[in-house]
């Protein structure tokens, strides 16, 4: 089945990345294709679609087509329901009489219009290239992410990742469920989003304080405390312990000091080990890294403001 994704302008390459390593972990994607923001996919498997935080919406695609074809496509369509007709032009310029012409191709056959609260939201997007129809599944609710503020929470600390690109990173993990570490997990950002997704997650700091401090945050969100006082470069698990690993390392200007600076290589090791074979490891610094001891499967980067672009790495063991 296609589907088109509508993606977040904000940062379209994390956007599509986001989708694709979720299509992944729940179905078979047979191919994709890009054109702007929107991402068409041909999958098949169990929808996944609000799990995403980069993405504003997702249609079932009845037709791809040119413009000049729009009106012939909607003659296609059978609705047996209310509905309504939505158009965005995506660098573009279309008005209201765009929709009011569809939507009268489908009233003329027979169907309600309904434009508070119909069954059924005829979809348009409309780029340079193409015009994308279908039927609306998925939409965004964009204030599920400000309703848990990281300053509304009980333990605050200045470098954490806001609730949308926390879900966006830990979405790169690529997994439906299963047993995820944060072995430097700060505020608990990634530990939240994990337990709001259902998963077995485990957290670990290297300050007793910061320790604390997450373990009430996650009290504070209804989830068990499940968080140790450790060190990333020694972690005391078993190998192949984790079905996935995702951290934010240390922003060396903006955090306390680091242990010491053989922390990457080590704690690489140590993740790799804790990992289990084929699974990701999504690693996020604000340094550029060469060399790791899995495989890179892609490196995104994500600009906070003019000093700290976030380096977003996901790694294949
Ligand atoms: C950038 S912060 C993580 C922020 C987190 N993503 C959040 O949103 O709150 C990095 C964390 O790594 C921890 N850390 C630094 N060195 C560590 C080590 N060797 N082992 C474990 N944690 C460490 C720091 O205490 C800090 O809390």
């Amino acid at each position: 089945m296609k589907f088109s994704l509508l993606l977040s302008g904000e940062n379209v390459d994390l956007a599509i990345l986001e989708a694709l390593s979720l299509a992944k972990a729940f179905g078979s994607l047979k191919s994709h294709s890009i054109d702007g923001r929107v991402l068409t996919i041909d999958f098949e498997g169990e929808e996944f679609f609000k799990r995403l935080a980069f993405s504003h919406e997702a249609i079932e695609l009845f037709a791809t087509c040119d413009f000049s074809e729009l009106e012939s496509v909607f003659s296609e369509i059978e609705i047996h329901r209310s509905f309504c007709v939505r158009v965005s032009g995506l660098s573009v310029k279309t008005d209201e009489s765009l929709e009011r012409k569809l939507g009268a191709i489908l009233w003329r056959k027979g169907a309600r219009v309904d434009l508070r609260n119909p069954e059924e939201v005829v979809r348009v997007y409309i780029t340079p290239k193409s015009c994308y129809v279908g039927f609306l599944r998925f939409k965004q609710e964009k204030k599920q992410f400000s309703m848990r503020k990281p300053n509304l929470r009980p333990f605050f600390m200045p470098i954490v990742t806001l609730p949308k690109l926390s879900r966006a990173i830990v979405n790169l993990v690529s997994l439906k469920k299963g047993r995820v570490l944060d072995p430097m997990c700060g505020t608990g950002s990634f530990l939240i989003e994990l337990g709001l997704l259902g998963f077995d997650f485990c957290g670990m700091d290297f300050y007793r304080d910061i320790v604390e401090g997450c373990r009430k945050n996650l009290m504070f969100m209804g989830f068990e405390a499940k968080v140790l006082q450790g060190d990333a470069k020694q972690m005391p698990f078993k190998d192949e312990t984790f079905d996935g690993v995702v951290t934010d390392y240390p922003y060396f200007k903006a955090t306390r000091k680091a242990p010491s600076d053989d922390l990457y290589e080590k704690s690489l090791d140590e993740i790799e080990r804790v990992l289990k074979k084929n699974r990701r490891a999504v690693i996020v610094t604000n340094l550029d890294i060469k060399d790791f001891p899995m495989h890179l499967v892609a490196k995104v980067n994500h600009r906070v403001h003019g000093s700290l672009t976030r380096r977003i790495y996901v790694l294949k063991k």
